[in-house]
């Protein structure tokens, strides 16, 4: 009798907030809203029982950077949003640049429609594409893009 043994490898996929995103739900709800990203993360994880997420937040440059490096060569797909970041930091650019995972850039609001220093993105032309402006929902859009 043969055994068939299926063995279904879940897409390893990994989210990082930048600085001030453990607020999400609390600040300026205005432009950001009123969900805690924990909560939408939570919804986010029933909905894609297949999927293996990481979620990394930090407020401090340098510990992006470390778990960019870290999730860069084992993850299938990498969902940031580097926050206030994306319009300073060269170092999270280099960081993206250095790794082999691809890489969204997902932004709640629409940054191009803000102050002129947010049009500005050291990450954007390290990453695969760059969704802005569609809420919270750019999460799961970008996952949809790894999913195929
Ligand atoms: C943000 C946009 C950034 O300009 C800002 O500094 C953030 C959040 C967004 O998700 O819309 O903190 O990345």
């Amino acid at each position: 009798m043969l055994l068939f043994i299926s063995y279904i490898r879940k897409m390893k996929i990994a989210i990082i907030n930048g600085p001030n995103l453990n607020l999400l739900g609390k600040r300026e709800v205005g432009i950001y809203g009123t969900e805690s990203f924990e909560n939408y993360f939570n919804s986010l994880q029933l909905k894609y029982p297949l999927v293996e997420f990481s979620y990394f937040q930090s407020n401090i440059e340098g510990e992006i950077v470390s778990e960019l490096q870290r999730v860069g060569y084992i993850a299938d797909g990498i969902i940031l949003n580097p926050a206030a970041y994306t319009h300073t930091s060269v170092a999270i650019g280099d960081a993206i640049a250095a790794i082999t995972a691809p890489l969204v850039e997902v932004h709640i609001s629409n940054i191009f429609d803000r102050e002129e220093f947010r049009k500005i993105s050291y990450i954007s032309a390290k990453a695969v594409g760059v969704i802005s402006g569609l809420g919270m929902k750019g999460y799961e859009l970008a996952l949809s893009y790894f999913l195929k």
